[in-house]
């Protein structure tokens, strides 16, 4: 078969096809034996292993799920936008493929406790889901093996570097199959109800102009209210500051091992899994082996370890012993409660977090460089961004008083002296 013009995806069907029974799309749908080995392979296995909401569960006590469930869903958003009518007929078969193995594998490179993790030891995971595409996996072995050229084609979806943009837009833009999933799913998952829109309908309306993809103007009503979600599921379920503080509290566990770690600390936990990070030397394969079974295996050992930080801080997450918040009014307050923990025995640069959560419902042009506009197309075949066509969208991006929270977390103990700010 010839790669990339002759290809056919009826050719690599499967003589069986099969489906994953799913809670947010019924049912997920694998048509091509290679979905399903991808499916199979243990950097997606992995996946089972890694919360897509890390804390997140810790307030919402159902918000359980795993980032291989929603790499399953993104997969299925991607399919299903290319049996709209639109895509069906702008992509030919290889892009298709390329796509929906790249919607499937787009958050392999994610670590444990994503962002906490990524916070102590550096690294990204967009950068290190590429670098397991084109680099020694099994994921990379399944694509190469079936095409050549294919894990370099996945990945510069991934990386935004394919010269085909519209398979950019689908799996990473501001309406894309990632968060369409993410939001439908977390919702779901966590027992709210503001990530729900209407993403038929959104479907329905897109087009390709110019070589992207853009919504008809019926679509916008279903565009806000998808924006709308979006917003409302950062603050209530996203940034909720008791996540935020499990989140700190686990930040504040890797950053104790890392300063032990470097000062010469006599470990009596074996560390062989968390060496190459703490060496900054991570390989494709010790990042696979890297899961949230292992970590949480370390915090339980870590209870044991002399040194008193340490323990202390990893008995605390086993028990959600979470640290408490307040509002921090000022800069110079933190300096006041750094002293007041530091007083009372608690270091302040384990026992003391104060972050600043932002979040901006919607870019428009200028702001996040390409490719981010949606792009509403008008009765008369016109283009304009989504701001111009929406009332709701223009005075959220006027009103530039955009919601920002800064808090400190400090332990429950010290609450009583802190209680003057
Ligand atoms: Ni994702």
């Amino acid at each position: 078969m010839g790669f990339p013009e002759n290809f056919s995806l009826k050719s690599i069907e499967l003589n069986e096809k099969r489906v994953i029974r799913d809670a947010i799309h019924d049912y997920i749908h694998v048509d091509h034996l290679i979905i399903w080995r991808l499916i199979n392979s243990q950097e997606m296995q992995r996946l089972r292993r890694i919360k897509q909401l890390g804390g997140t569960y810790q307030v919402f006590q159902s918000a359980e799920h795993s980032r291989f469930v929603h790499s399953l869903g993104v997969y299925q958003v991607v399919r299903r936008m290319l049996e709209t009518e639109c895509l069906s007929n702008a992509l030919n078969d290889y892009d298709k493929l390329c796509v929906m193995c790249a919607g499937l594998l787009h958050d392999i490179g994610h670590g444990p406790f994503s962002h906490s993790f990524e916070g102590v030891f550096g690294g990204n995971h967009e950068d290190m889901t590429v670098k397991m595409i084109l680099e020694d996996s099994e994921v990379h072995h399944i694509l190469s093996s079936f095409y050549e050229k294919l894990p370099q084609d996945v990945a510069s979806i991934i990386q935004h570097t394919h010269p085909h943009h519209i398979l950019i837009q689908m799996v990473s833009s501001q309406l894309d199959a990632d968060r369409m999933d993410y939001l439908l799913r977390d919702s779901y998952m966590s027992g709210t109800t503001y990530g729900h829109f209407d993403m038929s309908r959104i479907l329905r309306t897109m087009r390709i102009r110019d070589g992207k993809i853009v919504y008809k103007e019926s679509g916008v009503q279903a565009i806000e209210n998808y924006i709308l979600a979006r917003y409302h599921m950062y603050w209530q379920v996203y940034y909720h500051p008791t996540a935020r503080s499990y989140e700190h509290l686990l930040q504040c566990v890797f950053q104790r091992v890392k300063d032990l770690y470097r000062e010469g600390y006599d470990f009596q936990t074996q560390l062989d899994y968390l060496i190459p990070m703490l060496e900054n030397r991570v390989q494709v394969q010790d990042f696979v082996d890297l899961d949230e079974a292992v970590v949480l295996y370390y915090f339980k050992e870590f209870r044991h370890e002399k040194d008193f930080i340490l323990s202390d801080l990893a008995s605390r997450f086993l028990n959600r012993h979470l640290f408490k918040y307040m509002q921090l009014k000022n800069l110079d307050d933190l300096k006041r409660i750094k002293d007041i923990a530091k007083d009372k025995g608690y270091h302040p640069d384990y026992y003391i977090v104060s972050d600043n959560q932002k979040q901006i419902p919607y870019l428009h042009y200028g702001e996040s460089g390409e490719l981010s506009e949606i792009e509403i197309l008008d009765s008369e075949g016109s283009l304009s961004p989504l701001p111009m066509k929406s009332e709701i969208v223009s005075a959220i991006l006027n009103s530039k008083r955009f919601k920002s929270d800064q808090k400190v977390f400090f332990p429950k103990e010290i609450k009583d002296e802190l209680s003057i700010f």
